[in-house]
């Protein structure tokens, strides 16, 4: 029977969680798989990514995670590429690459992609698919053992919302559900809102990665004090993309980033895509 990539839809929901639980990662639920197909804030999705099918089984998949965000004064539509895998019966013939490309068939729309493993990766970064390097550096702090941290942030949603205009509002609402964490750093009568997911290292120690910075100068500014306020374990770390701080000069040396983060736009720069209204939120 001959392969067919299409538009996924409601009806593939169930079969695609199972796909995924079954084939790409158990340690997910099928409900937890969902979530990438049924997040809250694009109520009219154009689709729920692309499957491949064989007859009436699937045998591939890539999720898109749409968001429409404000930037630079204008709507932009952003689709995080989220949990592209081919069953390992039907590799080797395509399928990757035509899920790639059914994915981002739209210019209108910016791609971008996190951690993809080294065999997506090579398909990724062909060179037809116009792919481009989102992030490939980023910033460790860990605490500096100043007595006390000089900057004043603010950790509870209620007093941060409170501060906050509609579009930034909007932003700590929409992700009120997921375990992110929005902080705001104040200096004055400026302030920077600033979104940081926790995880744990192979060796136990507290990783806190930033997915979005607001204010970039003044957090160049306040890094190393966030950092202090922040972290209370002497190996804990706060880590930050090179492109969020726009330039701003820190103490702080970026770093490789393992596996670079790539995009496609013909709309937007590396520096205007956060890691908000993404997968991170949702397979958290
Ligand atoms: C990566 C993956 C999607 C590729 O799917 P596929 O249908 O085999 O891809 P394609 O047939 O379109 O391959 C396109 C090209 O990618 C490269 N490639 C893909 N798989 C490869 C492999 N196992 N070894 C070397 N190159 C590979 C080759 O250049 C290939 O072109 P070629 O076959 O003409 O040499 C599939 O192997 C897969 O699902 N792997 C697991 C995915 C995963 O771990 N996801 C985790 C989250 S990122």
């Amino acid at each position: 029977m001959s392969i067919v990539i299409r538009a996924a839809g409601p009806s593939d929901v169930d079969g695609i969680a199972l796909f995924l639980h079954r084939q790409m990662n158990d340690a997910l639920s099928p409900d937890n798989w969902r979530r990438i197909m049924d997040y809250p804030w694009h109520a009219d999705k154009p689709d729920l990514g692309q499957v491949a099918v064989d007859g009436d089984r699937i045998v591939g998949f890539m999720g898109k995670i749409f968001a429409d965000r404000e930037i630079g004064g204008r709507t932009e539509r952003l689709c995080n590429m989220s949990s592209v895998y081919v069953d390992a019966d039907y590799r080797r013939r395509g399928i990757g690459t035509g899920l790639h490309e059914a994915v981002t068939a739209d210019p209108d729309v910016t791609y971008y992609v996190f951690d993809p493993s080294p065999y997506v990766r090579s398909v990724t970064t062909h060179p037809k698919l116009g792919f481009r390097v989102l992030d490939d550096k980023r910033y460790f702090w860990q605490r500096s053992g100043a007595a006390r941290p000089g900057i004043d942030v603010a950790a509870e949603p209620a007093a941060i919302l409170s501060r906050l205009t509609d579009g930034a509002r909007r932003l700590v609402q929409d992700h009120a559900p997921y375990p992110v964490q929005p902080y705001l750093l104040q200096d004055g009568g400026e302030h920077c809102l600033v979104f940081l997911y926790r995880r744990t290292s192979k060796r136990g120690d507290a990783q806190h990665e930033a997915l979005y910075v607001g204010n970039p100068e003044l957090f160049a500014r306040y890094a190393q004090a966030f950092a202090d306020w922040l972290l209370a374990d002497p190996k804990a770390i706060l880590m930050v993309d090179h492109r969020f701080l726009r330039g701003h000069p820190v103490a702080a040396e970026p770093q490789s980033i393992p596996v670079p983060r790539y995009f496609k736009s013909t709309r937007l720069e590396a520096a205007d895509i956060d890691h908000l209204y993404s997968e991170i939120p949702l397979l958290l």
